[in-house]
Parts: structure tokens; sequence; C-alpha cells
């Protein structure tokens, strides 16, 4: 099989390893805070990109009433949004269920807009939304995030879980793409 070859480099380190543990941690109290009277709670986990967030924010939750979900969503083509978003695969049964949905990153929303509409249609209790990063990019729309970590500036950005078509998910800081 042929391989296509990206003409890519990582630029400027944006947020380094240690700075997104430490926001990772706060943000673990906030949303345990929220949830405190909750019994049980899907986590519902935004494939691929979110998974190693999810993971490192749930490493410091020691409680077994979240529930990780992980759903194969995408949106993005390149380094362009595609508009449409597709979910592959079955939500679990949310009847009734406290969700928090997690994302890697908030840009245009229409990702965020779409999962948290689709929830709300399986008549669940109540939907909280997460994401690592956000973009300053201007939405047509008001926001659907209610915990976050780190605004950014509006550039493409890979690593900690973000990819540029599979490329530098495993980065362990998340840097600016020079393509
Ligand atoms: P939105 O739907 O425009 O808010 O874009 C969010 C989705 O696009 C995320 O789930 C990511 O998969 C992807 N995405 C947006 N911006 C970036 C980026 O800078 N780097 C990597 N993926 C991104
Ligand atoms: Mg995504």
């Amino acid at each position: 099989m042929e391989r296509t070859i990206y003409k890519s480099q990582v630029g400027q380190i944006l947020i380094d390893a240690d700075s997104i543990a430490s926001a990772i941690s706060a943000l673990a109290r906030q949303i345990t805070s929220t949830f405190k009277q909750s019994q049980d709670v899907s986590v519902i986990v935004l494939l691929d990109g979110a998974k190693r967030f999810a993971d490192d924010l749930f490493g410091f939750i020691n409680d077994g009433k979240f529930r990780l979900e992980y759903i194969d969503v995408k949106s993005y083509n390149g380094t362009e949004s595609a508009g449409a978003v597709e979910i592959n695969g079955d939500l679990p049964n949310l009847e009734g269920a406290d969700v928090l949905i997690i994302d890697d990153i908030y840009d245009s929303g229409t990702t965020m807009k779409h999962m948290t509409e689709t929830v709300k249609s399986h008549n669940p209790g109540i939907v909280k939304t997460c994401v690592l990063l956000k973009k300053q990019t201007p939405r047509d729309y008001a926001d659907v995030v209610d915990f976050y970590a780190f605004d950014i500036p509006d550039c493409f950005v890979v690593g900690y879980g973000l990819d540029y078509n599979g490329q530098y998910r495993q980065l362990s800081y998340i840097a600016e793409l020079c393509i």
C-alpha cells in the first residue's frame, strides 16, 4: 500500500506536560463536585482525540460511579472541519442517566453541539460537557462547554491525543502544527 507523506512539522509548544497535568487535576475536582449528587454518570468520550485526556482525567477521580464509554466520532479532515458530524456505533442507554461528554478540543462547536443534542434526545438526567482546549474561534451559536482547561489561539494544534491525519497524537505536550 502506498503511504502518503505529509509535509508537516511540530511548531511552538503552547502547553507543556506539567501544565496539562495540573490543569487536569483541577478539572477533576470541579467534575467531582458538580456530580456530587449523582448515583451513576455515563462519561461519553469522543474518539480518537479525547481518549488520552479522559483516561488521565479519570485517573484523578477515584469513584466507580463514572462509567467511561468510548464513541467514535469524526468531523475533521486534515486541518479542515468537514462540517457534518458522523457517529460510528451506538450510544449506551442514557434514559435518566447523568451524562458528561468529553472531547479534546472545542473549535467551531459543531461536534459538541451535535453530541449534546443527540444525547439529550435520549431523555437523560443532567448533561454536562468538558474539553481540554477551547479555541478562540468565532462561533455561530452560544458555547455548550461547561468545563475546560485552556483557551488557545485559533490555530491547528497537535499532541496529547490530538492528531493531524493520525500523526503526532503521542506527544506529551500541545504544540502548534506547521504545514
Ligand atoms: P468543532 O466541531 O469545529 O468544534 O471541532 C472539534 C473537533 O475537531 C474535535 O473533536 C477534534 O477532533 C477536531 N479538531 C478541531 N481543531 C483541532 C486541532 O487544532 N487539532 C486537532 N483536531 C482538531
Ligand atoms: Mg474529534
